[in-house]
C-alpha cells in the first residue's frame, strides 16, 4: 500500500459516520513508511516542528505530516474530544502519556512513556489522557503521520509542573506540500499555485 492507497482507505472507511478505531488502527500499521510518497509534505523548520496538511477526508478527519527537527517537542495537550492516531514515518518519537490533572496546582502524573520507530503507531484520545510527542535524538530528525478523528482547530496546552490549562489555536505550516502564508490573515493562503489535489485509487485489497 503507498500513501495514496491509504488515503483511499481511509475515505472509505469514513464514508461511514461511525469509526471503527481498530480498523483504523489496523491500517494505519498496514501503510509502510516510504519516503517516496511523502516527501513533499515534510517541510521542516529548524526550531520547531511543523504540521504540513495532506488530507481533510470530506471533513471527517485531518491526515497530517510533522516534521520534527532533533530536541523538539509539543507541549503537553489534550485532544478536544478527537481520536488522535500517531505513526512514525523517519526517526524516532518519544511519547510521554499523563494522567488528567485532579488536583489544583500539582504537578502531572506520568502514565507511561513510549519510543516508536519507523511503522509504529500509536493511539490517543482524551478517554486515555494527556500527551506529549518529543524526537528526543539529537543528531537524527524525525517525520510523522497524525490521523485526528475529527479535525480540531483548538485544544488545551498543560504545564507540566502546575497542571495550568492554556486554550491554543492549531495552524498548519503547509497544506497539500504547499507553505502557508499566515501574513495578514488568520486563514493564511497557499504560496505559490492552487492546492494540488492528493490522488486516491479505490482501497481495493491494500488492507490484507
Ligand atoms: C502531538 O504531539 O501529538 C502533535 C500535536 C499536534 O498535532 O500539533
Amino acid at each position: 500500500m503507498n500513501l495514496a492507497e491509504l488515503i483511499a482507505c481511509l475515505r472509505e472507511i469514513f464514508a461511514d459516520d461511525k469509526v471503527d478505531c481498530d480498523e483504523v488502527r489496523k491500517v494505519m500499521a498496514a501503510y509502510k513508511s516510504n519516503v517516496a510518497d511523502w516527501h513533499r509534505f515534510a517541510k521542516f523548520d529548524p526550531n520547531k516542528y511543523t504540521r504540513n496538511l495532506v488530507d481533510v477526508g470530506n471533513g471527517k478527519y485531518n491526515l497530517m505530516i510533522l516534521c520534527w527537527p532533533e530536541g523538539v517537542g509539543s507541549s503537553i495537550h489534550d485532544h478536544t474530544d478527537a481520536h488522535c492516531f500517531v505513526k512514525v514515518l523517519a526517526g524516532r518519537l518519544l511519547e510521554t502519556k499523563f494522567e488528567w490533572p485532579t488536583i489544583e496546582g500539582a504537578r502531572l502524573k506520568v502514565k507511561e512513556r513510549t519510543h516508536y520507530n519507523v511503522d509504529g503507531v500509536s493511539y490517543m484520545s482524551d478517554k486515555i489522557g494527556l500527551h506529549r510527542m518529543e524526537n528526543d535524538s539529537h543528531s537524527e530528525a524525525a517525520v510523522s503521520l497524525h490521523l485526528y478523528i475529527p479535525p480540531y482547530t483548538t485544544c488545551n496546552a498543560f504545564d507540566e509542573r502546575t497542571g495550568h490549562k492554556t486554550q491554543c489555536t492549531v495552524t498548519f505550516y503547509s497544506k497539500y506540500g504547499q507553505k502557508v502564508d499566515y501574513r495578514g490573515s488568520a486563514e493564511g493562503r497557499l504560496i505559490e499555485t492552487a492546492a494540488i489535489e492528493v490522488p486516491t485509487p479505490r482501497c481495493s485489497n491494500a488492507v490484507a
